[in-house]
């Protein structure tokens, strides 16, 4: 349902209007270590938020609903922001009310007290598409693991948290991170053949990270979409020849080129593009799963407001069980 001019307004308002945290929350972030990755402090942190608002705990309460979807969608750039200043150790940057979603998220992460921040438009509206793009895609890892917490009626800011927790694996929301850990571990193209052969290798649990989906066995939409946005990004920088890019390039081409690839229809995912150009933007490769989470908030909070507001029961994944049929206990002093 698109919003008319009105109900956009209204909806831009609330958003801006609770993009601050309560400023007792920003204890919390100072009991991790300044090495902490920026996920475990968004799920510390994310999770905490039930100890903070409890006036919009209770799920049975349309308007409480209302008002915690619209803290986790506000606040999450604001936390993510926060979890990046804190592991750098710079002062934190208030959200502004004056500048849009993600040109606020930017500026939280990149201003310092002692100059003025101004916004790139070519970054925040690439860090807007790649919002856009992440903000959900159907029933995912870790969209499956918010609905399973919500089935149980916990409150939206422990289902959430756990969703974030999902997320962060390197073979779902991880895999930017990983893939450009990867891209720089090839270093350069002529090494890009023995990380090829190593993909193939069953006995390597080496896999391209960027590569294959549990559901696309295609070329999946979001990847067109970014990929014209990282030539795009790259070309505006002036850094379309660095060598990363090249070496994903080159990937790219080889890995499409090979039948392995092929027959197993393993395709460069969102991931694999969206990495590039958050690396392009300057964004730490600490903070890429950081931004897919910011993102995909607006999916999971689609999805806790659709389960919780139709019947539901708690959900009960089947198991086959493939053990033993009896064993008899065998006392500790006879094993
Ligand atoms: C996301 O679900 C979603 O929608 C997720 C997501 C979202 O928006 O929420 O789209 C976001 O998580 C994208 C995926 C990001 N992950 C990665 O890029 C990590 C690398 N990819 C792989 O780990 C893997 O492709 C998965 C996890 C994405 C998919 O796993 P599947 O569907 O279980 O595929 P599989 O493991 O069964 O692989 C099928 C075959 C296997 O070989 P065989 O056992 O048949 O011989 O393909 C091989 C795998 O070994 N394979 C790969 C590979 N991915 C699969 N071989 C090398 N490199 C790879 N990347």
């Amino acid at each position: 349902h698109l919003p008319n001019a009105t109900e956009l307004e209204e909806f831009e308002s609330l958003v801006t209007n609770h993009t601050m945290l309560h400023e007792q929350m920003v204890n919390f972030f100072r009991g991790f270590r300044r090495d902490a990755h920026p996920m475990a402090i968004m799920t510390g942190v994310v999770g905490a938020m039930s100890a903070f608002y409890h006036d919009s705990t209770d799920i049975t309460d349309q308007h409480q609903r209302e008002v915690a979807s619209i803290r986790l969608i506000a606040k999450m750039p604001t936390i993510a922001a926060m979890a990046y200043k804190y592991t750098v150790g710079q002062p934190f940057v208030y959200p502004r009310n004056d500048v849009d979603y993600a040109s606020n998220f930017l500026r939280m992460c990149f201003a310092v007290p002692a100059e003025d921040y101004e916004v790139n438009p070519i970054l925040s509206r690439a860090m807007d598409r790649i919002f856009t793009l992440h903000a959900d895609h159907e029933q995912n890892a870790s969209t499956s693991t918010v609905r399973l917490a919500s089935s149980s009626g916990a409150n939206p800011f422990a289902c959430i948290a756990a969703g974030i927790a999902c997320l962060w694996g390197p073979a779902h929301g991880g895999a930017n991170q990983a893939c450009l850990e990867m891209l720089n571990e090839i270093g350069s193209v002529d090494r890009i053949p023995e990380f090829i052969a190593r993909a193939k290798d069953k006995h390597d649990p080496f896999r391209l990270m960027g590569f294959g989906h549990r559901v696309y066995k295609n070329i999946e939409p979001r990847a067109t979409v970014l990929k014209e946005s990282a030539d795009e990004v790259l070309g505006l920088l002036g850094v379309e020849n660095n060598p990363l890019w090249q070496v994903a390039k080159e990937l790219e081409k080889a890995a499409l080129a090979d039948p392995y690839f092929a027959e197993k229809k393993l395709f460069p995912n969102v991931d694999f593009y969206s990495g590039i150009i958050l690396k392009a933007l300057g964004i730490p490769i600490e903070m890429f799963t950081a931004m897919f989470a910011t993102g995909r908030t607006v999916g999971w909070i689609s999805h806790w407001n659709e389960m919780i507001t139709n019947p539901y029961r708690i959900g009960r994944p089947r198991q086959l069980y493939t053990g033993a049929d009896s064993r008899d206990y065998v006392p500790l002093n006879k094993r």
